[in-house]
């Protein structure tokens, strides 16, 4: 079954061709960031305007470079959401029409499920069941997971993500939006040990996180910083490093404290935050002392892209389940409330 992937949920406009036998065939991505960057973050109304004017477009480049004409395609999973509701609202909407045009299944996928499941287009995908670790701009969460749909939350934030709390670091270091990977790239030239950040929530038992302290910690060192004339390029550094430092230890504890409390094996890293380096070496130094394995996307599949929609949707869409003639679009939307694969959709699913 080929399958037309759409991502728009925010500020990159993401399509693929998924063959249920053949893997993936072909993939684009356009990144809205220069736009976003004077703005310091994303304004939704430009990145719906853009994703209408990237998104048929984007389309047409990916069957062309995969030898395929629209008539091919059997099938369309849109991103419904977690998202900007507009920016949504234009996948949906693309999704819908050209199903409807060519008398296809459609069907709306969640954004993380997406992220969850981005692994599995590796050579080597982890087997179910796994704990996951979804770290992304909006979510960072630990869930148990037994199989497509079959999700138990075992912990997340009680505040901000992890991508934001980078986001927002990048900022107070004056650096440009999304500021996760220039974090990442300012840490490396960071002087170790200058500073220590505090581990939030570590220090007491169980897996919720909270990142909004260890935010308000780093913007007191950069005040600090800048009131004795010190914030210089070194000390931005080394408050990077500090930072990135204490956001992967406080990751990686949870990780392994999910990991012996289920005694899974298995550990998948999923979402943007899941793209950092230091994260990625810390994780596996760690499942390598409890004998685990770590599943990870390649770097381009651990932000936001069309190839884990068009895989999420094709395992749903092989299973029968697709919308109805009603667009979604659900700006919030809990993972534990999808179906498990095989079982219809709950309907009132956009309530
Ligand atoms: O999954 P994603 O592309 O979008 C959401 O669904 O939110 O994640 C974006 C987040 C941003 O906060 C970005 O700063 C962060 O992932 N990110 C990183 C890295 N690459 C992206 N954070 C730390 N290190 C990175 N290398
Ligand atoms: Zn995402």
């Amino acid at each position: 079954m080929l399958i037309l992937g759409i991502e728009t949920s925010c500020d990159e406009t993401g399509v693929a061709l998924y063959h249920s036998e053949q893997g993936l065939l072909a993939h684009a991505l356009f990144s809205q960031v220069d736009m976003h960057a004077d703005y310091g973050g994303v304004v939704p109304e430009l990145a719906s305007r853009d994703h209408v004017r990237k998104l048929l477009p984007l389309c047409d480049d990916i069957l062309l470079s995969a030898g395929k004409t629209r008539a091919d395609i059997e099938g369309i999973a849109y991103t419904a959401g977690p998202g900007l509701v507009g920016a949504l609202m234009v996948g949906g909407s693309v999704a819908h029409a050209l199903g409807f045009a060519l008398g296809i299944p459609v069907l709306g996928v969640h954004h993380m499920e997406g992220h969850l499941l981005a692994p599995m287009l590796e050579p080597e995908p982890p087997a179910f069941p796994f704990v996951a670790l979804l770290v992304s701009g909006g979510h960072t969460q630990l869930v148990l997971v037994k199989g497509i749909g079959e999700y138990s939350l075992l912990g997340e934030s009680v505040d901000d993500a992890a991508g934001e709390a980078f986001d927002k670091t990048a900022k107070m270091l004056g650096l440009d939006y999304p500021g996760g990977p220039r974090v990442a790239a300012l840490a490396e030239k960071g002087t170790p040990g200058r500073y220590r950040f505090p581990r939030p929530m570590t220090d007491r038992p169980g897996l919720d996180f909270s990142f909004s302290g260890l935010k308000t910690y780093t913007l007191n060192t950069v005040n600090q910083a800048k009131q004795s004339g010190g914030l210089d390029d070194q000390t931005r550094a080394d408050i990077a490093l500090a930072f990135e430092s204490a956001a992967v230890d406080t990751l990686v504890i949870k990780c392994r404290r999910a990991l012996e409390q289920t005694g899974s094996q298995r550990l998948v890293v999923a979402g943007g935050v899941s793209a950092n380096r230091r994260l990625r070496s810390a994780l596996d130094a760690m499942a390598a002392k409890l004998r685990a394995g770590v599943f990870y996307a390649r770097p381009e599949f651990c932000t936001d892209n069309g190839a884990m929609i068009a895989y999420a949707g094709c395992q749903r869409l092989k299973a029968g389940q697709r919308d109805g003639d009603r667009i979604l679009a659900v700006p919030r939307w809990p993972m534990d409330k999808l179906p498990p694969i095989g079982e219809p959709r709950a309907e009132g699913l956009v309530d």
